[in-house]
């Protein structure tokens, strides 16, 4: 594995290349989630590219930028035991003047983005930076950021970009708590509290199963299963993101946002 810490060394060792390339963009702290990511790349490319870059751009003032986990040498042992032929490390990829990609506001400016205004314009903006630096055929990323998913396709479409884009399943803990960077700041009561997410989830499922299609109701049994929780959302849209009421099968998605002590955690379902 070579690791490369500048752009100007990342394009030179790609120019070595005249191959299929695997992109797993992540902001490390790397977990099994995106070792999901990294085997999946691997398994459908000649080469795969791993970058880490904690994006300021797309945290808002009041986040957790400054504490956002890190491990530098965990993770470059992470991607080498994986197999992965380029970790790409920058220190910055920003200049003082320059442009930015605007997420559309009717993606998002709801969900995620009401709580996180700008959030995706930061998450499109870096993209829009790695996937000229890298030129990758396929990019990977996770259903646990669907929203995310959803106004990265968005970008590629408006912007005739000719790369594929991977949407991968969610990794679970075995009790449930879907893997995130962001786990490693819940103390062991609020580890034990979280697990109410994904059981608030598997409860819509198994209403969903048993022929209970009204969202309100269903809602209004997570919100019970959820409680002391601050809960940021619950939504059930459609595919494309329209709020729905009634459950169609197959094409809905139910998403949640809630706050375990002052940590804010996110999941979803696709029904
Ligand atoms: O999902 C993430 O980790 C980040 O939003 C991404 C895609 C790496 C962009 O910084």
């Amino acid at each position: 594995m070579t690791v490369v810490y500048t752009k100007e060394d990342l394009k030179a060792e790609l120019l070595k290349l005249n191959k299929n390339i695997g992109f797993v963009p992540t902001m490390g702290y790397l977990h099994n989630g995106h070792k999901s990511l990294i085997e999946k790349s691997k398994s459908e490319n000649e080469y795969t590219v791993v970058s880490i870059f904690v994006n300021p751009a797309q945290f808002l003032p009041n986040e957790d930028l400054d504490k956002y986990p890190r491990n530098k040498e965990g993770d470059i042992k992470f991607c080498e035991d994986l197999g992965v032929d380029i970790l790409f490390m920058p220190k910055d990829v920003y200049f003082d003047y320059e442009p930015k990609v605007i997420a559309p506001k009717e993606l998002a400016s709801i969900l995620e983005g009401a709580t996180r205004p700008g959030h995706f314009d930061g998450v499109l903006t870096v993209l829009n930076k790695f996937f000229n630096l890298v030129k990758p055929k396929n990019a990977y990323f996770g259903k646990k950021d669907t929203q995310q998913l959803m106004v990265i396709n968005n970008m590629i479409k408006s912007f005739f970009m000719n790369i594929n884009i991977v949407p991968c399943e969610i990794i679970r803990e075995e009790d449930g708590l879907a893997l995130s960077s962001r786990n490693s700041y819940l103390d062991e009561e609020q580890r034990v509290m979280a697990l109410k997410i994904f059981r608030s989830l598997t409860k819509a499922k198994n209403m969903i199963e048993n022929g209970e299609l009204d969202s309100n109701l269903i809602q209004k049994e997570m919100r019970g299963i959820l409680e002391p929780l601050k809960i940021d959302y619950i939504e059930f849209v459609d595919k494309e993101f329209n709020k729905i009421d009634k459950i169609k099968l197959g094409e809905s998605i139910i998403l949640i946002a809630v706050y375990v002590g002052p940590t804010r955690l996110i999941d979803n379902i696709w029904i």
